[in-house]
């Protein structure tokens, strides 16, 4: 990796929560993070699917990291439930020790929603709320309480990532849950760079991913134009690895120099 002025080797010895990290861009994300971390740090690891969690556990803890020191944690929780946030606080409290120097948050955990009918057909206020629960509140709800968990010190960075979409600036025909949980989710942020000066907060776009996500959006969108698009992209060579977006955001976050609060797009980067 280039070194620009300012820019580190590594994210320190350092507390990490990556939600999501089951599969996809938050399995990703925990492979890269291990790697910029110093020996003694923790990463913990949220999803509901534990064999997917066990299987990473495994893999980090034989990693050169892992036997360097790197300790990987599972918590098996539904970030849709107060008690799954609730478990990911407690684990997270348990993990700290006083030598850490830097707390990182990864909200990457997400649903795309039913996009296989269009706006006027959500007329059920629970199956909406039920939605906004796990995107949109959980999010909100697991930061406010990890900052408050790990309040600001001296020597203690905490920096907040949200992953967010070009969703978040842009509508899509029959992804209305998906459009509105990503624009809230990149407020929320964007508030909290605001109030918290302390705080390092990003909102990253990684870009169109070979996920599983990747797979529903293209075949079950209602909207005709919208699965062409992205079948389109996949024939044109345009939808990226994981591993390919994930570089680019440990880039951001080793170049430091992000305005908190921003909405990056791999593409800016
Ligand atoms: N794929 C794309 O093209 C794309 C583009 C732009 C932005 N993004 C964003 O990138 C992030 C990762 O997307 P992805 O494509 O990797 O998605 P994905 O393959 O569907 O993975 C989603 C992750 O979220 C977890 N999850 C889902 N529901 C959960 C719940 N109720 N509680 C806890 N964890 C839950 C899943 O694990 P379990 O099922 O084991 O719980 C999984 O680890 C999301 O924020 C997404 O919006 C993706």
């Amino acid at each position: 990796m280039a070194k620009t002025s300012g820019s580190r080797f590594h994210l320190g010895q350092a507390l990490c929560i990556v939600t999501g990290a089951s599969r996809g861009f938050g399995r990703a994300v925990a492979r890269e993070m291990s790697q910029l971390m110093k020996p003694r740090s923790v990463i913990v690891l949220v999803a509901r699917t534990e064999d997917d969690l066990r299987s990473l556990q495994k893999e980090l803890a034989e990693s050169e990291e892992g036997r360097a020191g790197l300790v990987a944690k599972c918590v098996v929780a539904d970030l849709g439930q107060t008690e799954g946030v609730e478990s990911v606080v407690g684990v997270s409290k348990e993990s700290f020790s006083d030598d850490m120097d830097h707390i990182i948050l990864v909200n990457n955990a997400a649903s795309l929603g039913d996009v296989s009918r269009y706006a006027i057909s959500f007329t059920n206020m629970a199956e909406v709320d039920a939605y906004l629960s796990f995107n949109v509140s959980s999010s909100l709800c697991l930061t406010a309480s990890i900052l408050q968990a790990f309040p600001q010190r001296a020597g203690l960075r905490r920096t907040v990532i949200n992953i967010s979409s070009l969703c978040a600036l842009q509508p899509f025909s029959s992804w209305v849950l998906y459009c509105t949980g990503k624009a809230a989710r990149d407020m929320i942020f964007r508030v909290l760079a605001e109030e918290e000066p302390d705080l390092r907060v990003l909102n990253y776009s990684p870009g169109p991913l070979d996920t599983d996500m990747y797979m529903v959006a293209r075949t079950r969108s209602a909207d005709p134009g919208v699965r062409k698009s992205f079948s389109d992209m996949i024939d044109q060579g345009q939808v990226l690895t994981c591993e390919k977006s994930c570089k680019k955001l440990m880039k951001l976050l080793l170049d430091d120099k992000y305005t908190s609060g921003d909405h990056i797009d791999i593409y800016d980067v």
